[in-house]
């Protein structure tokens, strides 16, 4: 009997090419792409350890526990770093997209108004908009964490990273709200509107 599956599933580090930002600077996301790195190390280690039965059971069970969070760390991530490249670009008015956006909320601006406020909940953790393919429909939500809150079923459009580590050294505590400010002043909308398009 085979005690390994033959092909552990294995993630690679993606490469992000990102220049200057607005209030966030090289270094943040310097020291913010290493703990990616670690992410995507850790979910690797996750499936080492559960696709080999040789490892205890309880072992590989406990090592279930952290799939979720060591996955959301990375993919989180990945959408994050992807929608600060290519430097800022809107929303093309005339795009799927902001005929949805506009066709929720009512206007651009009142969408930003809340999702900012979003963005703002207390806690570490992501400020989420997605796609949701049985409704049709666009929906913001809250996630824990990297891995608590995640919608079954809904994409990713924009993950909008809340963890302090994303912006306590270039604004410091009192200037979450600034960051958020400048997030999307930074933002690629043609990388939004990719992950859109590809739902
Ligand atoms: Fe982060």
């Amino acid at each position: 009997m085979f005690k390994k599956i033959i092909n552990i599933m294995k993630f690679e580090e993606k490469k992000f090419s990102i220049g200057e930002l607005k209030g966030i600077s090289a270094r943040t996301i310097e020291e913010h792409l290493k703990l990616y790195a670690g992410y995507v190390k850790h979910l690797n280690l996750v499936h080492e350890i559960v696709e080999n039965q040789d490892n205890p059971e309880y072992v590989r069970r406990e090592a279930y526990r952290r799939q979720g969070f060591e996955f959301g760390g990375m993919r989180n991530h990945e959408f994050y770093f992807e929608s600060l490249e290519g430097g800022p670009q809107p929303l093309n008015e005339n795009s799927v997209l902001y005929k949805k956006i506009v066709e929720w909320t009512g206007s651009f601006e009142k969408f930003l108004e809340i999702f900012k406020n979003l963005a703002t909940t207390r806690g570490i953790g992501w400020a989420m908009l997605g796609y949701d393919k049985r409704t049709d429909k666009l929906i913001q939500y809250w996630v824990d964490e990297q891995h608590i809150g995640h919608l079954t079923g809904v994409t990713p459009i924009i993950a909008l990273d809340m963890w302090e580590h994303s912006y306590v050294a270039d604004y410091q505590p009192s200037g979450k709200k600034q960051y958020v400010e400048d997030f999307f002043t930074n933002i690629n909308w043609s990388k939004v509107e990719r992950n859109f398009s590809e739902k």
